[in-house]
């Protein structure tokens, strides 16, 4: 029982990887809270694994508040926060571009993970827990599919680099993990797409799978890539240019300074 004692909140807990999460930490012995926009789905899922749905809008502040504050009255804390609530985007930025479902899909992808840190800390400082958001690779690889989904997913994984340290200093460990395409219902309109080009598709099993992992040895501010055929691991970001000094000595920022010593 890994998580017996444990409290977590799954935004998207209703359907896909979320679900399959949610899961997985009851089976482990966690008090889950099953947040998501998806009713009836949720509340079976909250059902099954003996926890609590609540309705939470992402793009909501408050919602993401109100969960927090179920988490605390229902089960006494929270330990766990998974914002992992996502949708796909569906246009570009030529003639299909579209203003209102643009701020929609940044509202989910990006404001929720932000909302959902905001809401989860002061709980989360209580008894120093863990936060993991869900990014993807389209947040450490280009995504032409897709681009507006890559912006966001890749301000995910800029936003989970820069707590890291941050948060660590708080008692918090704040990860995010970055899965290849994965069988849920978000790639239903390109399955075939992916199929036909011979790219594989992971499990929902094999993504809960590198969630544990992370929780189990993830470092602050890793970014954790899951991808079919090979283990899951944190994505190390080699070599990028700076920041440096004028001589050319890389400078490490850390959350109170900069220095060139080794974090
Ligand atoms: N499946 C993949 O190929 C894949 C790959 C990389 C990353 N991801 C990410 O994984 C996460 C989970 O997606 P999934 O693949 O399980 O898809 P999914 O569609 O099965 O699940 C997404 C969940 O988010 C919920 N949701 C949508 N809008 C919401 C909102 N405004 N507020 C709260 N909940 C909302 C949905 O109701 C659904 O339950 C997403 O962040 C997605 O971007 C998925």
């Amino acid at each position: 029982m890994e998580f017996a004692g444990k409290v977590a909140l799954v935004t998207g807990g209703a359907n896909g990887i979320g679900a399959g999460l949610a899961r997985r930490l009851a089976a482990g012995g966690a008090s889950v809270v099953v947040a998501d926009v998806d009713d009836e789905r949720g509340a079976a899922v909250a059902d099954e694994v003996g926890g609590a749905y609540t309705r939470c809008d992402v793009r909501d502040p408050a919602a993401s508040a109100a969960a927090v504050e179920l988490a605390v009255s229902r089960f006494g804390g929270l330990d766990l926060a998974v914002l992992n609530a996502g949708i796909g985007t569906g246009f570009g930025l030529g003639d299909d571009f579209d203003p209102g479902r643009y701020r929609d899909v940044m509202g989910i992808n990006l404001d929720g993970v932000v909302y959902g840190v905001h809401a989860a800390l002061p709980a989360l400082r209580e008894r120093g827990g863990r936060i993991v958001a869900t990014a993807s690779m389209a947040g450490l690889m280009p995504m032409p599919m897709d681009p507006l989904y890559g912006a966001n997913k890749a301000a995910v994984v800029g936003l989970v680099r820069g707590l890291g340290p941050l948060l660590a200093a708080e008692g918090v460990t704040v990860n995010a993990v970055c899965p290849s395409f994965a069988d849920t219902g978000i790639i239903s309109g390109f399955r075939d797409t992916l199929e036909s080009a011979g790219m594989p598709v992971l499990g929902v099993d094999d993504v809960v799978d590198a969630f544990v992992s992370v929780l189990r040895s993830g470092q602050p501010g890793e970014c954790w890539f899951v991808q079919a055929g090979r283990p899951s691991a944190p994505f190390r970001f080699p070599n990028p240019p700076g920041p440096r000094t004028a001589s050319g000595e890389r400078v490490t920022l850390r959350h109170d300074a900069l220095t060139n010593e080794e974090s």
